[in-house]
C-alpha cells in the first residue's frame, strides 16, 4: 500500500484516478479547492482538504501531516478558449501552482509527480498520429501553461532528482463505467457532454464548430479516450517512475472521430436526436488531433479497454440520466 497526494481530485479526472488508487488499496489524500471539483464525488475514507493551492502555508501543512509516496496534480485552469481570454492568469496560475507543488514535494522528500498535461502542447501538429517527438508548439496559452509546467519539472528532475510523469490527455471522456463518477463541469464545454445533454433536453442546441474542414466530412476529428483507461495509465506511470526515471506520454486511443460521428453515436445511444446547428469554426482549433499511444503501450502495457466511442458514449450518457443534476443534490459520497 502506498499513499499518494491527489490534487484536483474532486474533478472529473482526477475523482476517476483517487478511485482506481482506492480500488488497488492505496491510500489518498486530496487537495481541491472544489471551484470546479465535486465533495460528491470523494470517495468515503478519502481524507479531501479543501484549499487552493496558492495557499503555500497549507500545502507545507499537508506535506508535514502525511508522508506521501508520489503526487498526481490535476488540478489546474483548463478551458483553452478562456485562457485565450486571460493568458496571462492561465500561464501564471498553473506554472506557479505547479512549480510550488513540486518544490513542497521536493522539500518533504516526495520525488515521484505526475502530471495532467495536454494534446494542446502541439497546437497545429505537422503529422499524424502525433508522438512524443513531435514538434511542441503551443496556439493556446492554456497549452503553453502547460508547456512550461513540464519544463519546470524538467529542471526539478535535473537539480534535485524529482521523477515526473508528464501525460499529455487527448480528449478524456466517458464516465466509471460501474456509474459511480461523471463528467460534471460548469460550464460545460466539451462536446460529448454537450451532444448528450442537448440529446436528453438538460441543456441547449449543440454548435457544430465549423463543417469546412478539411476532413471527409468537414469537421474536425479528435482521439476521445475513456477517463477509466486515462486513470489506469496513471497507475501504469507510478509503476514506471518507481523504476528511476522520468517520462513523457501521449495518451489517445490512438484513432479519431469527427464531431458528426459523435453526434450520430450519442443519437443511437441515446435513442434521441440530438438539436444542433453549424455555426462557424472555433479560433485555435486543429482540424484533427489523434496520438500516437505507441510508447505508452510498449514500456507500460497500458490497452485501452473502452476505446469504442460506443462506449464511451455509453458511459457517459448512462451517468448522466441518472444524474440529471449531475452531482449538485448529490450528499452522499462514492463507495469504492
Ligand atoms: N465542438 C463543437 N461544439 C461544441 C464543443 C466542441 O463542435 O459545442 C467540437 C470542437 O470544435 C472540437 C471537438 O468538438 O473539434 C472537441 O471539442 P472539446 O471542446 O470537447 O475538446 P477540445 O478538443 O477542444 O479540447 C481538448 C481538451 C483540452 C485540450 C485540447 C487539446 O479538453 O483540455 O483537447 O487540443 F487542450
Amino acid at each position: 500500500m502506498a499513499r499518494f497526494l491527489v490534487t484536483g481530485g474532486a474533478g472529473y479526472v482526477g475523482s476517476h484516478v483517487v478511485l482506481a488508487l482506492v480500488e488497488r488499496g492505496d491510500e489518498v489524500v486530496i487537495i481541491d479547492d472544489l471551484r470546479q471539483g465535486h465533495r460528491a464525488a470523494v470517495p468515503e475514507g478519502v481524507e479531501l482538504v479543501v484549499a487552493d493551492l496558492a495557499d503555500r502555508a497549507r500545502l507545507a501543512e499537508v506535506f508535514a501531516g502525511w508522508k506521501f509516496d508520489g503526487v498526481l496534480h490535476f488540478a489546474a485552469l483548463s478551458l483553452v478558449g478562456e485562457s485565450m481570454r486571460d493568458p496571462l492568469r492561465y500561464i501564471t496560475e498553473n506554472l506557479s501552482n505547479t512549480l510550488g507543488l513540486a518544490d513542497a514535494a521536493i522539500r518533504a522528500g516526495c520525488l515521484r509527480f505526475v502530471l495532467s498535461s495536454t494534446a494542446a502542447l502541439f497546437g497545429f501538429p505537422e503529422r499524424l498520429p502525433i508522438d512524443e517527438a513531435a514538434r511542441l508548439g503551443p496556439v493556446s496559452a492554456y497549452g503553453e501553461s502547460k508547456l512550461m509546467a513540464e519544463r519546470g519539472l524538467e529542471w526539478a528532475e535535473q537539480v534535485h532528482g524529482l521523477r515526473s510523469a508528464s501525460l499529455r490527455y487527448f480528449n478524456a471522456a466517458g464516465a466509471d463505467p460501474k456509474g459511480r463518477l461523471g463528467e460534471d463541469h460548469n460550464p460545460e464545454t466539451h462536446l460529448i457532454p454537450l451532444a448528450i445533454n442537448a440529446a436528453l433536453g438538460l441543456g441547449p442546441e449543440l454548435t457544430v464548430f465549423g463543417t469546412d474542414y478539411d476532413t471527409p466530412d468537414g469537421t474536425c476529428i479528435r482521439d476521445y479516450v475513456h477517463v477509466t483507461d486515462l486513470a489506469d495509465a496513471h497507475l501504469r506511470v507510478l509503476d514506471v517512475l518507481n523504476e528511476g526515471r522520468s517520462v513523457r506520454y501521449n495518451v489517445g486511443n490512438g484513432s479519431g472521430y469527427s464531431v458528426r460521428e459523435v453526434i450520430d453515436t450519442v443519437q443511437r445511444v441515446t435513442g434521441r436526436p440530438v438539436p444542433h446547428r453549424t455555426g462557424p469554426r472555433r479560433p485555435g482549433d486543429p482540424a484533427v488531433l489523434v496520438a500516437s499511444n505507441t510508447r505508452l503501450r510498449e514500456e507500460t502495457g497500458w490497452t485501452p479497454r473502452y476505446a469504442a466511442l460506443e462506449d464511451i458514449v455509453r458511459t457517459a450518457h448512462a451517468w448522466r440520466a441518472a444524474h440529471p443534476n449531475g452531482f449538485r443534490g448529490n450528499a452522499s459520497q462514492v463507495a469504492a
